[in-house]
């Protein structure tokens, strides 16, 4: 099914996948993709521009249709405009040239909805004939979460199910039951074999890399338990309010569009097992061990918030009572992770965009420095961050002596950069690298049937019980002092001048802890 393709290679040699495909580009086979919601926002900030840098790496298959689809009823040029402007404004690959020309060459259009499939058919059915032999058929379904089931019922009825692939967006229902029901009604038509639930942040390099840093050195993976590590966090803050997108936003909130279907995810691959080997199979076998050891979520160790001038959003209803911000304190109650809080945060309108996982370390045993006498648990920096925001980076945060008789101690970092260590033009963004591990038939970075629906089961106890909503400012951290009680006893990295950071300052004195630079906790 894989071929090498060494032109491919010679553009994007770090596309090698070194973790699941070792040593070669895998090249899919022919396709015809349909495009579900082409005309949405996923498909033109997304969707599009990924599959054109896709075809301009070299990475989409040798002959392959994509069939954009919606409701409303396009001309192939109208979808093909469309796709242009989408890929002028957002693609890193422009539309200009033979490349862009074979590429719209390969797109049209077909409307479809309930009961009115046939001009689909005969779309694809063309598709096919153009291509010749018997092209792969990957169905994404760009649409809004109300229209997934019916969306899958009507490729059921009309027979399109048979043999394809089918893209799910997220999220991926909005409790325990509305998942169940979805998968029931998906499995109806499609095998769990040819599902694929995206979350594209598993899709992010630096995500990827967790796997590598974990498993591939004897330097970490020693040390990652509880015995070392005395809290997690992953914390996605965002400055970007709903964007226009209120319908979406005010009936799911921060917890379903952040928690539970991007962090969560990354949780998973922070604290599984060593798996027997990368491919899908055993990958997901360990996220969902984790996702079982998952306690549900305790109410009294939630935070929700709402940006003042939310309400007032355009689209929102009057007096919402959907968070814009959500932070729990997770456990995984396990032989390696049991009693270490994992902090997870998301939220609109923060003080910064940032997408973090930290590792805080335990103190040493031996109390030489005088920072000890001051009895914070905090107060020593020995934290891995992995930022997996694109590029990406790993910053390991010690402790050092500084030069000089007295023995003062400064906070001292080592840090790889991906864009200072590989060529960043190398990289395929989240949702590329998944659609081509989706043409691929490779599930390892894809959510499972039972592990979306644990998740949901874990959070059945806040979903029908939320605590209540406290307004924060936009710009600011969220509510406080609630999240740092949240934290406590320990801190979130990522915080404003609060009183972790303004103790460290006093405690600068002759024979202790110097003040760390003191843009290093914002800026990091
Ligand atoms: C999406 C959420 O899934 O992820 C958005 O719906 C969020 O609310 C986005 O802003 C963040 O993803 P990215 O692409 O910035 O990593």
């Amino acid at each position: 099914m894989t071929t090498t393709w060494p032109a491919a290679q010679q553009l994007i040699p770090a596309l090698a996948r070194p973790s699941r495909v070792q040593g070669s580009t895998p090249r899919p086979d022919d396709h015809v993709i349909v495009m579900f919601g082409a005309t949405g926002d996923l498909p033109r900030r997304k969707l599009l521009p990924g599959l054109f840098h896709l075809a301009a790496a070299g990475l989409m298959p040798g002959r392959y249709r994509i069939i954009g689809s919606s409701r409303r009823s396009l001309t192939g040029e109208q979808f093909g405009e469309l796709a242009r402007q989408a890929i002028a404004e957002f693609g890193i690959s422009k539309p200009t040239g033979a490349g862009w020309e074979a590429f719209q060459r390969r797109l049209s259009f077909a409307s479809a909805q309930s009961g009115h499939t046939e001009s689909l058919a005969a779309a694809i059915e063309q598709a096919d004939r153009e291509i010749g032999g018997s092209p792969r058929r990957l169905f994404h379904l760009a649409v809004p979460p109300a229209a997934f089931e019916p969306t899958v019922r009507m490729l059921g009825a009309a027979g399109l199910g048979r043999g394809s692939r089918v893209i799910i967006e997220k999220p991926f229902g909005t409790d325990l039951a509305s998942a169940r029901a979805l998968n029931k009604t998906v499995h109806a038509t499609f095998e769990e074999s040819q599902v694929f639930r995206i979350d594209h942040f598993l899709g992010k390099e630096s995500v990827d890399n967790i796997l590598a840093f974990r498993f591939a050195n004897g330097l970490f993976e020693p040390v990652w338990n509880r015995q070392y590590i005395s809290y997690v966090q992953v914390d996605v803050p965002e400055t970007l309010s709903i964007e226009g997108r209120a319908e979406f936003y005010d009936q799911t909130g921060a917890y379903r569009d952040m928690i539970v279907t991007h962090l969560f995810q990354v949780l998973g691959f922070v604290a599984m097992e060593p798996p027997t080997s990368l491919d899908a199979r055993h990958l997901r076998d360990e996220t969902a061990k984790v996702f079982d050891a998952l306690k549900p979520i305790d109410v009294r160790h939630v935070v929700r918030g709402q940006y003042a001038g939310y309400s007032g959003e355009p689209g929102v209803a009057p007096g919402s009572q959907t968070e814009t911000m959500a932070a729990v304190r997770a456990e995984v109650d396990n032989w390696r992770w049991a009693g270490v809080p994992f902090l997870l945060r998301s939220g609109k309108r923060l003080a910064a965009s940032r997408q973090q996982v930290t590792l805080g370390f335990r103190e040493p045993p031996l109390r030489m420095f005088p920072i000890h006498a001051l009895g914070s648990p905090n107060g020593r920096r020995n934290e891995i961050v992995i930022d997996f925001a694109d590029p990406g980076s790993i910053t390991l945060g010690f402790l050092a002596k500084e030069p000089g008789a007295a023995m003062n101690l400064g906070a001292a970092e080592m840090i790889f950069r991906y864009d200072d260590s590989f060529r960043a033009a190398n990289t395929l963004e989240g949702y590329e690298r998944l659609l081509l591990d989706a043409m691929l038939g490779d599930q390892s970075l894809f959510t499972r049937s039972d592990a979306i629906e644990r998740l949901w089961e874990i959070s059945a106890p806040l979903l029908e019980n939320p605590p209540p909503l406290e307004p924060y400012a936009p710009g600011s951290w969220g509510p406080q002092p609630s999240l740092d009680h949240l934290a406590a006893p320990y801190h979130w990295h990522l915080r404003g001048a609060g009183p972790a950071k303004q103790a460290l300052h006093n405690r600068g004195c002759s024979r202790g802890l110097k003040p760390p630079d003191s843009s290093s906790d914002l800026a990091m």
